[in-house]
């Protein structure tokens, strides 16, 4: 937890970006925390992750609290239950909600069953209710109840004029992206905690890439230090020698001389700020001719978007130059053919990279995803593009000091991608499919950091950075 006057502060700043967005009665902006999530049954919960949204603006780290903030009056109050007896026999004694309420600067608190009564009181007043949509299916069915509109509809984004606010708040979520888009030093400081945690695991995982190794065997070894060291992971370990599939979570294979691996993981601090770090390692330490064209590429462009990356340019176009500059290269190496300009307005990059160069990061991996991707990743004059991989750029912002996002291109050779382009003519005559025919054995490359906009450039966070060249990986694997 932070010092108060951090939660004082975030709780008036937001005041003071919904009364920019609001006129008349504002009403009131309601937060719900997490609750204990039953793993096989209640009583055996998984581990206990808070909202982010909850953790940020009134920063308890417990379940089954509540807040409101009334938007006119600027009253605020913490909802949640004292322990009993029984909590106590099986917790231990725990500290008062009035203590809590105290060390997040808000003194007013009450009973969870008292949140219920506010909203009612709220909904029957006529008052705007303003929430977010929740991540958790537990708080779309709490709001739905306590405020009569359906379950879809708590998770429907829209602003509070429309169909008599009965919906998640647009106010609300442009009001909460404003502020956690551009990250405070006290947040900076644990990003940068992070990403010291993740270079950590990822070394680990470096030097558990040996032939005859079994994936889940490192996976185990680098996720106990990310627990060892912080909350665990950010998100699930993403660690395969089948790195084609973007997101592959199956660990089952050995590790084997000429392959590549994958390894796509990072952590959480403590107060939930993430980390997310790619690399990719040859299985035999070395790589062959035909892995280090392609990994020079992915290495160059990570290098590339790094450098282009500073206040006043949007990511949208450094995702344009990143892969206008693979594309370059791949038409070098003759897997494409024809006019590089034409193919990055075609989207023909889709192909070798159907995702995005990056995306926000913050106390959740993907930052605020829950509120809509949109909303977060983009200013109000850019539009989403139907293009593959352009169209899964998830943060296509104008940069500001503050922002943190990843860098993270890759190199894929996907054959039922491939074979539907060749089917579909997808690739408008640009695409050499005879030599990718070579490739379909290959699998991915990917190479992520994770940058911090400054007032004069960009910083990659954490002391230390993950060695990246493919010489280095090579010198480095050759003595572990
Ligand atoms: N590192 C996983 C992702 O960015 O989706
Ligand atoms: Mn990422």
């Amino acid at each position: 937890m932070f010092e108060s006057k951090v939660y004082v502060n975030r709780r008036r700043a937001l005041t003071e970006g919904m009364a920019m967005r609001l006129s008349g009665d504002k009403g009131i902006a309601v937060f719900v925390g997490n609750v204990d999530a039953a793993m096989n049954y209640r009583g055996n919960d998984y581990k206990f992750r808070q909202d982010s949204n909850f953790m940020y603006f009134w920063g308890i780290d417990e379940p089954w609290f509540a807040a409101v903030l009334d938007l006119d009056s600027g009253a605020e109050c913490l909802y949640g239950n004292d322990v009993d007896i029984d909590d106590i026999v099986w917790m231990g004694p725990q500290p008062s909600v009035a203590s809590k309420g105290e060390a997040i600067g808000c003194p007013s608190t009450a009973p969870l069953a008292e949140f219920d009564k506010a909203i009612a009181a709220a909904v029957a007043a006529g008052r705007p209710v303003h929430f977010l949509p929740p991540a958790r299916y537990y708080n779309v069915m709490k709001l739905a109840y306590l405020t009569g509109i359906s379950t879809d509809a708590v998770r429907k984004v829209a602003p509070m004029a429309e169909d008599c606010g009965r919906h998640a708040s647009l106010e609300l979520v442009k009001s909460v992206v404003a502020l956690r888009l551009i990250k405070e030093q006290c947040e900076i400081d644990e990003l940068d905690k992070a990403a010291e945690i993740g270079y950590l695991m990822h070394t680990e995982a470096r030097r558990g890439c040996k032939p005859g190794v079994l994936e889940q065997e490192i996976v185990g070894r680098m996720e106990g230090i990310t627990l060892s060291k912080g909350w665990g992971t950010s998100f699930t370990t993403i660690l395969s020698q089948n790195g084609e599939t973007l997101h592959n979570h199956s660990h089952h294979q050995i590790i084997t001389p000429g392959r590549l691996l994958v390894v796509d993981a990072g952590a959480q601090s403590n107060s939930y700020y993430a980390s997310d770090f790619t690399r990719t390692y040859p299985c035999s330490g070395k790589f062959t001719t035909k892995q280090r064209e392609i990994y020079d590429i992915v290495e160059q462009a990570n290098e590339l978007a790094y450098s282009l990356t500073k206040p006043g340019t949007s990511y949208w176009e450094v995702h344009l130059a990143t892969v206008r500059y693979m594309l370059d290269q791949l038409k070098s190496l003759d897997f494409v053919r024809g006019d590089v300009d034409e193919m990055v307005a075609c989207g023909i990059s889709g192909l070798f990279m159907p995702h995005g160069l990056g995306h926000n990061m913050g106390m959740d991996v993907h930052d605020m995803e829950d509120l809509g991707e949109n909303y977060v990743g983009y200013d109000d004059d850019q539009k989403r593009s139907p293009l593959l991989g352009l169209g899964n750029l998830r943060m296509a912002r104008r940069l500001v000091p503050g922002h943190v996002v990843t860098d993270e291109p890759g190199i894929y050779f996907i054959p039922a991608l491939i074979e539907q382009w060749k089917r579909d003519g997808t690739d408008k005559g640009f695409v050499n499919y005879a030599k990718l025919a070579e490739y379909y054995d290959f699998g991915g490359i990917r190479l992520e950091d994770d940058i911090l906009i400054t007032a004069d450039g960009a910083r990659r966070l954490g002391p230390h950075r993950l060695p990246i060249k493919s010489a280095d990986i090579e010198a480095i694997m050759a003595n572990e």
